[in-house]
């Protein structure tokens, strides 16, 4: 049976990040293959949305104060604007967690139990008694047994490189609240992959022909060292429920229903997603992806599908992308090293020059760099001389010196023309095989050596000079070679073929026009204008120090560490009368500070309230005693307010929605002061940005303004 229709996929994105340029390239790549198969008039759908479930989102939750909804609605709306920008044009755009893909994760889920492919299990796991919830291991820090490095996670030390379990770690404590976290057990499920494994064998023994040699590479390394049960269930709130009998309150891991939310985009979008799910027959799914996600979607997938026991369309076809690196090193959004999307944006270079550099840098088989000096260089050169220059040149000598009239060619062609119609011809072939196989780098690199036998074409058939028998066959030749050109780029750089396109007044141009000289003498172009512009020299270095995160400006808040605090005890200074000594509790450990709220405090009306105080401050000896800490408080004319938070617990962190808090280590108090808080209305602000909130209630002061709080 012939597969006549093809289902493209790329990996879906994690919602909680900004996709840098190097994420961009999976993403563009799928876009690419979907827009040439539409020209080939192949029926083909594009699927992409964000990857929405897992702990990185409900961690991000907490830092930026929102629920783990509130920052998917947020960083789902980032991504569908950047993907807009780069002129992604999926068929069906959505998200993993919407209810579509809720009730078909469970109805998948539910069909491998039925079958006997889910088992149960236990799993010991750290939990957090202050937090309430269980840590996964990268949000467990404490020291590296091998380094001694202070903030090793759980899974990793970053400063060795020593893989670890959570229960290496020395001193281990939650990222959230720092508390000490104990070990529990906890019952899971698990996907049964050894019993799955005949099916799954011979399902990837006759596919796996015709996928990328890393991916039979690290698919038959799986295999042999032989599948184990994995566990798809987790102690977590934001996620898909479990519908499974005492196992209510887990959620499904990401990974179990990210892929299976290709499928319940789909259904998002197309009533008729069956046609495509559920026709395996006739669809062929080709995925695209980065190379740390082939075994997801060649082992975990397919196993999921085929225990199913329904008839879903299984990947035929893999393209696996390597990474891209920035300027030798690694994109970094918190360091703000790199481009990521909404830089692009802002950018004003067109999408077009990004899409074509991406592409013609695809990490196809090792990892590729992306340097400003070969952006501004590939562009220069390529863009500019190369193409731009044969587009203009040609379309500007037919509008001046033959009325915008394509002229007619000579009868018997002059020799060149025979070479340059016979190496155009050779050209095409290629480019075809190149698309047919993925091979998307090298297709356009071939396009754009057929730009430059244009231009050999153009500069020695000297219109400007020559007789009207070469002058008029080379204008018309060169038009045609122009409608190629503007098909071959239309999936790499849409806007800028669309420019070409209109020049040549040309309507629905397909793949199959290719090599046919259909343009005719008499044909009308319109007036050229220049498609590029060329980058100016000092544009790498002003790119270079705008992205290298040195200039970075964070809100002054996000260093400061704010912290719900118990007054404990309250003692008076010894040698100081307007000062107090305070004993309080940060829930997990306690301190001392000293603060000047003796004279209009008394002692025991302080005890037991809960303040905030700054947790990261330098600490100072006033008079003698040690002050680790200073709380918030504010002067209304004779009067001293505490900025309160009685329904938060000690030690939770106090923020700002839509600012991420990056603690520094220590700040001294001059740090402090930039953050600049003030009050209005009962509420703190810290430069305009605000109310001072923690995960539990807004906090008030007791003022209506103020203009400084300390
Ligand atoms: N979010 C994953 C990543 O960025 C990819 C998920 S692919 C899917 O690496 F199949 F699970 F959707
Ligand atoms: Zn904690």
């Amino acid at each position: 049976m012939v597969k006549n229709k093809v289902l493209v996929t790329s990996a879906l994105p994690y919602v909680n990040n900004v996709p840098h340029l190097g994420n961009m390239v999976c993403v563009l790549s799928a876009d690419v293959y979907t827009r040439y198969l539409r020209l080939r008039k192949i029926p083909v759908i594009y699927v992409l949305g964000t990857d929405e479930h897992g702990t990185t989102t409900e961690t991000r939750a907490i830092k930026e104060s929102l629920t783990p909804r509130e920052v998917c609605d947020k960083y789902a709306k980032i991504h569908k604007k950047i993907y807009d920008w780069f002129e992604c044009s999926p068929d069906c755009w959505g998200r993993s967690s919407s209810k579509e893909n809720a009730e078909l994760s469970q109805d998948i889920f539910l069909k491998l139990a039925k079958n006997g492919y889910i088992k149960e299990g236990e799993v010991e796991q750290a939990w957090c008694p202050s937090c309430k919830r269980f840590l996964s291991d990268r949000y467990i820090l404490g020291e590296c047994p091998f380094c001694g490095y202070t903030s090793a996670r759980g899974d990793q030390c970053e400063k060795c490189g020593k893989l670890l379990e959570p229960k290496q770690l020395v001193n281990p404590r939650c990222e959230l609240c720092s508390g000490t976290p104990v070990f529990k057990n906890s019952k899971h499920l698990f996907i049964d992959l050894p019993k799955i494994e005949p099916k799954l064998r011979e399902w990837i023994a006759k596919s796996e022909k015709k996928w990328s040699l890393n991916a039979k590479t690290m698919t038959q390394a799986w295999l042999k060292e032989g599948l184990l049960p994995r566990c798809i269930t987790r102690d977590l709130q934001w996620g898909i429920p479990v519908p499974y009998k005492g196992f209510e309150g887990k959620v499904f891991y990401s990974w179990f229903d990210a892929p299976i939310a290709y499928i319940g985009i789909t259904k998002e979008n197309l009533n008729e997603w069956k046609d495509w799910w559920l026709n395996s027959s006739k669809v062929r799914l080709v995925q695209f992806m980065g190379k740390d996600n082939i075994p997801f979607h060649t082992i975990l997938f397919p196993a999921s599908l085929i225990g199913s026991g329904d008839d879903y369309t299984l990947l035929d076809e893999i393209s696996v992308n390597e990474y891209l690196n920035y300027e030798g090193g690694m994109f970094s959004k918190s360091k703000g090293v790199g481009v990521f999307g909404d830089d692009a944006m802002e950018s004003k270079v067109p999408a077009d020059i990004y899409r074509y550099y991406l592409m013609v840098n695809r990490p196809e088989r090792a990892d590729t760099e992306f340097s400003w000096q070969d952006f501004k260089d590939k562009n220069n050169r390529e863009l500019v001389a190369n193409l731009g220059n044969l587009v203009y040149r040609t379309l500007s000598f037919i509008a001046r010196f033959r009325n915008g009239e394509l002229p007619k060619p000579a009868e018997s062609k002059p020799n060149d023309a025979h070479k340059f119609l016979e190496q155009w011809k050779l050209s095409l072939g290629r480019i075809d095989e190149a698309m047919e196989a993925i091979e998307l780098k090298k297709a356009l690199r071939e396009i754009m050596e057929l730009s430059s036998l244009g231009n050999w074409y153009f500069q020695t058939s000297e219109p400007w000079k020559s007789g009207p028998e070469v002058a008029d066959t080379a204008l018309y030749l060169l038009a045609n070679l122009l409608k190629d050109l503007s098909i071959l780029l239309f999936p790499f750089m849409p806007k800028s073929a669309e420019e070409i396109q209109k020049q040549l007044q040309l309507k629905e141009p397909k793949w199959a026009d290719l090599g046919k000289l259909s343009l005719q003498p008499g044909d009308k172009i319109l007036e050229p204008a220049h498609m590029f512009n060329k980058m100016e020299d000092n544009f790498p270095d002003i790119m270079r120090a705008k992205h290298s995160g040195q200039q970075q400006a964070a809100h002054p808040f996000s260093k400061i560490d704010l912290r719900v605090a118990e007054i404990l005890e309250v003692r008076e200074h010894p040698s100081a009368n307007k000062l107090f000594i305070e004993k309080i509790s940060l829930g997990t450990e306690t301190r001392q500070i000293v603060s000047g709220l003796r004279g209009y405090f008394n002692a025991d009306e302080l005890v037991g309230k809960h303040i905030v105080v700054v947790a990261n401050l330098e600490p100072a000896v006033l008079r003698g005693e040690k002050s680790d800490g200073m709380l918030l408080a504010a002067l209304s004319g004779k009067d001293l307010k505490l900025v309160l938070a009685p329904k938060s617990k000690p030690g939770e962190p106090v923020g700002i929605k839509g600012i991420i808090q990056t603690p520094a280590k220590i700040v001294n108090i001059s740090e402090f002061k930039e953050a600049e808080l003030s009050i209005n209305g009962k509420q703190v602000y810290s430069k305009g940005k605000g109310p001072l909130q923690s995960a539990s209630e807004t906090l008030a002061i007791d003022m209506s303004d103020g203009t400084s709080v300390s």
